[in-house]
């Protein structure tokens, strides 16, 4: 049998092997980003494209030489990626990831702290502490709350939901499961016969985490009742109150009330201060999902929009959004952080990690979902020390300028609509003249899918009253005047070229 030297197939690698390695692939990354501004956001390449240039190979039986696996993967990574960093990148809400992140997660993972005890990660989970503290102050929020990091949006609302839920509904949920509610016979008596749910209230136009969060926790997603909006997009506070005493007759148990702090298609901010005094009036958990505007409650301009921050019993933020942390960044803060540990706390006896007393550790484990955690927080700690309260002000403020200049630029043309702008968030429409509403909502859509392909920016769409829309958010470091000037142009001579294909096509249409 063939002697296997172990030397040959270690994953570890001596100082000189590692410090070379890492040396070459800092240097291509620093070319990658170099050349970032100047290379196509995306190629368009369809999976089976993708899937090709991969191979599709089996697991390999020997290892490689470790610089070509280097060379040969950031290749691969640099030419077939979509590059949310990219100056010209506005879809949906990824941000430009900090370069100081990547360093951030590169130390972390060398370090690889458990950060789900204090006994295993002593410095990482005191970081991780101060980074939630600075968070609550850098939104004005309660410098004493609880929180910690989670993967993304959907994680940080989902332990809001449980906190709240825990919180609110009455019995030992943890232990028996969602009481059943037992109806007054009263009730019985109006013929209703529908189950009455534990319920949750929240605008329409609320991210899709909630639809997960209903569903994974047991409450099925008949229990979101969608709130209407305003005609400005907000929610309209008087049919919350009406649609929760109707529930309340009924015999359904309100508990959670959210709002948003920038809804994801357009922005849109709630009546905070309203909604937080309506809760405390009807003992209701109120959470705000922030996960994208809450970082703008840093800018004193905006004070007033985002005054009821700070009465939320739990916020989801996500830095991996407007405070432009590599993925994955998201983060729960909540009021009192016994409402993470009430809904959370499991202690085995296999775990040796201390508890009581005055200088008791900060175990994380006990707080969230996971067990076993990663250092997220190094990566938003080192950006926070990086920049400051101020850098952060003016990079947000910056991008709602530019928002707010795609707005004027389309105002101005007679060939776009301007539909909406709520900070950094700007929704329009290419608009050909003599069209109908329905021609334009196509002609939109297939104008997206054609900008999305052709790689020299990158928009997502809204659906706003009806109408297909074009919406650019940019939560962008890189992103300058000049590249939304020429986005508005690379609109329009798409805009055209689309729509006059379409009048050869259909042989009806005058531009
Ligand atoms: C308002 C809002 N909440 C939650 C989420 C979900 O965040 P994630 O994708 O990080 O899970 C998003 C994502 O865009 C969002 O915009």
């Amino acid at each position: 049998m063939e002697k296997i030297n172990l030397d040959d197939v270690s994953l570890n690698m001596d100082a000189i092997e590692f410090q070379h390695a890492g040396h070459l692939l800092v240097d291509y990354i620093t070319t990658f980003l170099q050349e970032l501004p100047g290379k196509k956001v995306t190629t368009g390449a369809k999976p089976k494209d993708i899937q090709k240039i991969l191979g599709n190979n089996s697991l390999p039986q020997t290892g490689g030489n470790t610089i070509d696996l280097l060379e040969e993967t950031s290749k691969m990574l640099f030419d077939h990626s979509l590059f949310n960093g990219h100056p010209k990148f506005w879809g949906y809400i990824t941000s430009s990831g900090a370069p100081i992140g990547a360093l951030a997660d590169f130390l972390a993972a060398s370090v690889n702290a458990n950060v789900g005890a204090f006994a295993l990660s002593p410095m990482a989970t005191e970081i991780e502490k101060q980074t939630i503290q600075w968070l609550a102050e850098l939104i004005g929020y309660n410098k004493d709350c609880g929180g910690l990091f989670v993967s993304g949006g959907n994680m940080a609302n989902f332990l809001g939901f449980l906190a709240g839920r825990r919180n609110k509904i009455d019995g030992d949920i943890r232990k028996n499961g969602l009481p059943e509610i037992t109806i007054d016979p009263s009730q019985n008596s109006t013929g209703y016969k529908e189950k009455r749910r534990y319920t949750i209230y929240c605008a329409k136009g609320t991210h899709t985490w909630i639809h997960k969060a209903t569903d994974l926790f047991g409450h099925g997603t008949d229990s979101i009742r969608w709130i209407d909006c305003l005609p400005d997009q907000q929610m309209n506070i008087s049919h919350l109150k009406q649609i929760i005493k109707e529930d309340k007759q009924f015999g359904h148990k309100p508990f959670l009330v959210i709002g948003n702090a920038g809804s994801v298609s357009t922005g849109i901010i709630d009546p905070l201060t309203e909604i937080a005094a309506f809760c405390k009036s009807e003992n209701l958990w109120f959470h705000v999902d922030g996960a994208y505007g809450a970082p703008a409650a840093c800018l004193p301009e905006l004070a007033e929009n985002f005054k009821g921050l700070s009465l939320a019993d739990s916020i989801a933020l996500d830095p991996h959004k407007w405070l432009y942390s590599p993925l994955e960044a998201g983060c729960i803060l909540v009021r009192d952080p016994r409402h993470l540990h009430d809904a959370f706390s499991f202690t085995p006896e296999y775990y040796n990690f201390g508890g009581n007393g005055k200088d008791a550790p900060m175990n994380f484990h006990e707080y969230g979902m996971q067990n076993s955690r990663g250092f997220r927080a190094l990566k938003v700690w080192m950006s926070l020390k990086q920049v400051g309260r101020n850098g952060l002000t003016q990079m947000i403020r910056k991008n709602i300028e530019l928002a707010k200049l795609l707005f004027q630029l389309a105002e101005d043309n007679d060939r776009l609509e301007a539909i909406s702008q709520n900070l950094s968030i700007t929704t329009f429409r290419y608009v050909p003249k003599n069209e109908t509403n329905q021609d334009l909502n196509q002609l939109n859509e297939t104008l997206l899918n054609r900008l999305q392909a052709g790689g020299e920016v990158f928009l997502s769409n809204a659906i706003i009253n009806g109408n297909y829309c074009l919406r650019v958010c940019i939560v962008n470091f890189r992103t300058s005047d000049s590249d939304i000037r020429e986005l508005v142009q690379i609109v329009l001579r798409e805009g055209e070229k689309l729509y006059n294909e379409m009048v050869l096509t259909t042989g009806e249409k005058h531009p």
